[in-house]
């Protein structure tokens, strides 16, 4: 995800600019930059690192101009330098553009492009848009943009400007959001309404398939045919600070609520045309898989977590033998790996030291390593032998919420990339399971659609001072998630336990009122679950229960139901631990804790 911002006006473009990115540096912080039309040329400046970079810069050199385009950028496709920050240009720099998305066909267009002799300079997908503008470009800015995008697949908003149009942007947007701010006789271009909202309320929200012109003289917006499309304004009534989280009261609600696109994102570049399982990053053919005798998984935390339910995957799809490891463990107990080992080191950061110091401890034993995480670029991308990138975005809360379940959906996938190379699971097997997977968005959807039942809980058990997380086989996971959820943004004392354990020794804590959640979706285990409801139920416990839907037998033992859709059992882990990360939220809202900041954490624990 990044930032993209324009401005068309009679002020100074540049300070205009530099506030726009600033609100949406949330969105990245790899690198930044901006273009800006003075005097017949279009100046670029590009920094590597966070805004201040860019700043620097910006001060140094002072550029003025009317018009210009700024980027923010979150890393896809290229390593965070300064040769990779938008914005890019054409061969004769008479182009520039900014955009936000993945363009999923980039490398065959780029091969195209150079054949006819364009001249690339980055790794990005983005800079293949510049050429294909200026492939077009016979005069006409706009005409050219309509016949690139007709080219491009894949999510992008996007801005152009031209050197030999002193006054003009052209913007476009597929599947990546993208406003323009109405002022008098000026306009704002941005990712986000947070970026235009102290020039002006009112906004034309670019809808997919859409684009438009904008000169200070008024935007005409279009479709991709060219057809004009009459845009109602909206009138933002957000605070900054509310427009920054979308509305949001919080970072962690929006990024809960982000969820269904952060599966949908992590999943758009693992499957090939042929909806077959695609890992280019990750350098293990085929044939290497075969050779493997172990998976071992390192992670911490959440990723832990992530690494739990990948466990379950692996083995039950692709019959390879996994072990998860806790990071800070795993380099102290002399593991035994080898050649044939294959090394999933889970983490969203890309920069935990436990879990680095495990990725070089298993790299010195032999054995291959891939990275699983959410931050290109990062320390964990330049360590490991191959790369499984998650695309959540950036997760500013410093609770994982997005980056779990885009963990999860993408070891899914690669469970079933290994049940493919090693046979172990029929052609007609392998795309049900793809079939349900791409269920997933809009089955956590449904969930997130009806939360009153969680909130209500909530509400009732928010002064409790200890809390149980029960579960059985997938179930075990998800409950160990809950319990880090609720502990880490809350402060209440939970604690995460098979349920099948509890009556050596934990079932003693069991009292009156003291409550347990219990996951017992649908399950080989379920029945014995439901004993185990009983177990605590008996001894005073109340029960919250996490359930399939149509499981209405359980309402007549439990206190309360979070339902969630029926899925594939393995599957279920990913759609059961949203109603928990909600639960938590509202637990932690309730007793008035700052969830986006829990104290003594760090998003990144890059100290052992
Ligand atoms: C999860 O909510 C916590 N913030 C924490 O446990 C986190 O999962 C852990 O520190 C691992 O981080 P990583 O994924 O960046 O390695």
């Amino acid at each position: 995800m990044c930032g993209i911002v324009g401005y068309v006006g009679d002020k100074n473009s540049v300070p205009i600019l530099m506030g726009g990115l600033k609100k949406l540096e949330y969105r990245g912080y790899d690198s930044a930059g901006l273009a800006v039309f003075n005097n017949g040329k279009i100046e670029v400046i590009r920094e590597v690192g966070n805004l201040a970079h860019l700043e620097k810069a910006v001060a140094k050199k002072e550029p003025y101009g009317n018009l210009g385009i700024g980027h923010t950028r979150w890393a896809t496709h290229g390593r965070p330098t300064k040769e990779n920050a938008h914005p890019h240009t054409d061969c004769k720099n008479g182009i520039s553009i900014v955009h936000n998305g993945i363009i999923e066909n980039f490398l065959e267009l780029k091969k195209n492009l150079m054949g006819k002799g364009h001249i690339f300079r980055s790794e990005t997908d983005t800079e293949v848009i510049a050429h294909l503008i200026e492939k077009h470009y016979d005069g006409d800015l706009f005409k050219a943009v309509q016949y690139a995008v007709d080219e491009l697949e894949g999510s992008f908003a996007l801005a152009a400007i031209s050197r030999d149009f002193p006054d003009l942007i052209v913007v476009a947007r597929k599947d990546s959001p993208l406003v323009i701010g109405l002022g008098d006789n000026e306009y704002f271009v941005a990712s986000d309404i947070p970026a235009v909202l102290s020039h002006t309320k009112n906004i034309f929200i670019l809808e997919n398939h859409e684009m438009a012109k904008i000169t200070p003289r008024g935007v005409w917006v279009t479709n991709f045919e060219g057809k004009e499309v009459k845009k109602d304004i909206l009138k933002v009534k957000w605070s900054e600070e509310a427009a920054e989280k979308s509305g949001y009261e919080d970072f962690m609600l929006k990024e809960i609520y982000e969820q269904p696109k952060a599966i949908k994102e992590t999943m758009r570049d693992k499957f090939d045309r042929n909806g077959q399982m695609l890992f280019e990053g990750m350098q293990l053919g085929e044939e290497d898989v075969c050779k493997l005798k172990k998976v071992v998984i390192i992670a911490c935390g959440t990723s832990y977590h992530a690494g739990l339910v990948a466990k379950q995957a692996i083995e039950h799809w692709a019959k390879i033998p996994v072990e998860v490891d806790i990071s800070s463990e795993f380099r102290y107990c002399d593991p035994i790996l080898d050649e044939n080992t294959l090394a999933i080191a889970i983490t969203q950061s890309g920069e935990t030291a436990d879990t680095l110091a495990g990725v070089r401890e298993a790299k010195s034993k032999g054995a291959r390593v891939i990275g699983i995480t959410n931050v290109l670029g990062s320390t964990i991308t330049r360590e490991a032998d191959g790369v499984v990138y998650t695309h959540a975005g950036p997760e500013i809360g410093v609770a994982a919420t997005k980056t779990l379940v885009s963990q999860m959906v993408a070891l899914y996938i690669f469970a079933l990339y290994l049940a493919r190379a090693r046979n172990t699971l029929s052609d007609k097997k392998i795309s049900a399971i793809t079939e349900e997977i791409k269920n997933l968005p809009d089955q956590v959807e449904k969930i997130l659609s009806g939360n009153g039942v969680i909130k209500k809980a909530a509400k009732k058990y928010a002064n409790c001072t200890n809390f149980l997380f029960l579960g059985r086989g997938i179930g075990l996971p998800v409950a160990l998630e809950g319990a880090l959820k609720l502990k880490e943004i809350s402060y209440i004392h939970a604690e995460g336990y098979a349920a099948g354990e509890m009556k050596h020794g934990p079932i003693a804590l069991i009292d009156d009122g003291v409550p347990a959640v219990v996951v017992a979706t649908k399950s080989k285990v379920h029945e014995k679950i439901l004993g185990n409801i009983q177990e605590v139920k008996a001894r005073g416990a109340d029960i919250i229960a996490v359930s399939s839907f149509g499981d209405t037998e359980i309402e007549k033992v439990v206190d309360y139901v979070f339902y969630i859709p029926e899925t594939t059992e393995i599957l279920s882990a990913i759609l059961a631990v949203v109603p928990l990360q909600l639960f938590a939220y509202y637990m932690a809202k309730t007793r008035g804790c700052n969830v986006d900041q829990p104290k003594n954490l760090a998003k990144s624990v890059t100290v052992e």
